[in-house]
């Protein structure tokens, strides 16, 4: 449809999806292949990078996954067991990994407070909480109020966490914290409660009954799944208030859309300017490859709430207490920064070179 510059990374998408009518979406098109050209600075393109040797020519980003990436992140575990690989790990070991490793994040024995995910604590009564305003209770929910498979613990863990160094353990490892995190949540299995000297494994992981497995409705299990799906949505009693409504509906209303086009700043079809491209990229450092590791996953994305690299204003604005005050927050970590983001490994100087690396890279 549209011919794309080469050197571009172009988001042509926009004006379409937000459907736009036809008279404009023709002085887009002849405007530059679309609509917007994204800067793209040191080959990257936000957090994507762009590949000018693509075999997708059309868009210029990343490459075809070879078999072994796609086998090295494919892990799936179902609530029936299948997936689950063998091993086996203790309460004990899971309780020390996760203090070394998690406790930063969901907080001792995974009771929240620090921001992130809550893994334990609250009742299952608590689900049945609807906030009808703002300060009213919320739901608590954790694994052992909410989650109805302990099957999306492991899988979970094993592909997504810790979350600034995914896929660093090893299945042995994930047992264990699965078992610690099991034991703090009170989950028995088998009827036997899971203190401190408990090994789980393969065999006794397929026995484990979740407390809130029935909470769940309609059953999407089973040979009667769809259907019972079908039933449920087919009844408007299941959601909203209980009668279908367009017109003077009897709470709230329609929000219409509040921007046009032509209120962007500058306007969406404008060309930006593009910073030269730079050439082959550098071999990376060690300190660049801890960095990639280590902090990358926050300070590389502007939805975490952490000052992005190559943000100058952001890092500006925090270099005027002096680097030392720099190091030493990050060390001891403030606010959503864990302590050396999470990864206590890291030397204090290793650690002090990354932020040397990211302040220079935001001048
Ligand atoms: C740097 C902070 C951080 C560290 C360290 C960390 N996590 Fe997380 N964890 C998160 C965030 C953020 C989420 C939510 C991610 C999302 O929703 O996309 C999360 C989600 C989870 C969840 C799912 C919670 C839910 O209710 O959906 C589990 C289970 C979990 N983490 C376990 C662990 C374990 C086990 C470790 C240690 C091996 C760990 N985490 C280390 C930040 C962290
Ligand atoms: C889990 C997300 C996360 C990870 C991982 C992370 N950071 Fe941060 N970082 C933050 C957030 C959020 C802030 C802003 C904290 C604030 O001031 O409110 C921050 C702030 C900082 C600051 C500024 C502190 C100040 O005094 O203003 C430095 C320096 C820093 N991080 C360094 C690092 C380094 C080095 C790493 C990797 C070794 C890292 N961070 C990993 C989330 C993260």
């Amino acid at each position: 449809m549209f011919k794309l510059d080469k050197k571009t990374v172009i988001a042509f998408g926009i004006a379409s999806v937000l459907g736009f009518g036809s008279n404009l979406m023709a002085k887009v098109e002849k405007n530059v292949d679309g609509s917007v050209i994204y800067p793209t600075k040191n080959g990257m393109y936000t957090l994507y990078h762009v590949n000018t040797k693509a075999e997708n020519t059309k868009f210029n980003l990343g490459r075809k996954p070879t078999k072994n990436e796609i086998k090295a992140w494919k892990i799936e575990v179902f609530p029936d067991g299948e997936g689950l690989p063998e091993g086996k790990g203790s309460v004990e070991d899971g309780a020390d990994l996760f203090d070394a490793k998690c406790a930063m994040c969901h907080g001792d024995m995974g009771m929240g407070g620090k921001g992130y995910p809550q893994l334990s604590g609250g009742e299952i009564s608590s689900l049945k909480n609807q906030p009808k305003g703002p300060g009213d209770e919320a739901p608590t929910k954790t694994i052992g109020t909410y989650w109805p498979y302990a099957s999306t613990l492991f899988w979970y863990i094993k592909s997504a966490m810790p979350f600034n160094h995914p896929m660093s353990l090893t299945n042995d490892q994930v047992y264990s914290l699965v078992a610690y995190l099991l034991s703090v949540n009170e989950i028995e299995i088998d009827g036997e409660e899971l203190d401190d000297e408990y090994v789980l494994n393969k065999k006794k992981f397929l026995k484990i009954k979740m407390p809130n497995r029935n909470g769940f409705y309609p059953n999407v299990d089973g040979k009667n799944g769809v259907e019972n799906m079908k039933k449920f949505l087919s009844n408007p009693k299941n959601y909203g208030t209980g009668s279908r409504c367009m017109h003077n509906c009897p709470r709230g209303k329609v929000v219409h859309i509040k921007y046009e086009l032509n209120d962007f700043h500058p306007a969406l079809s404008e060309k930006r300017d593009l910073p030269k491209e730079v050439g082959v990229k550098k071999v990376k450092t060690r300190i660049q490859k801890l960095y990639d590791e280590t902090c990358k996953a926050c300070h590389g994305n502007p939805a975490v709430g952490a000052p992005v690299v190559g943000d100058k204003k952001a890092w500006a604005e925090r270099l005027k207490n002096g680097m030392d005050n720099l190091y030493k927050n990050g060390i001891n970590g403030i606010n959503g920064m864990p302590p050396k983001g999470g990864n206590p490994n890291l030397s204090d100087k290793d650690f002090k070179a990354i932020v040397d690396y990211m302040v220079n890279e935001s001048k």
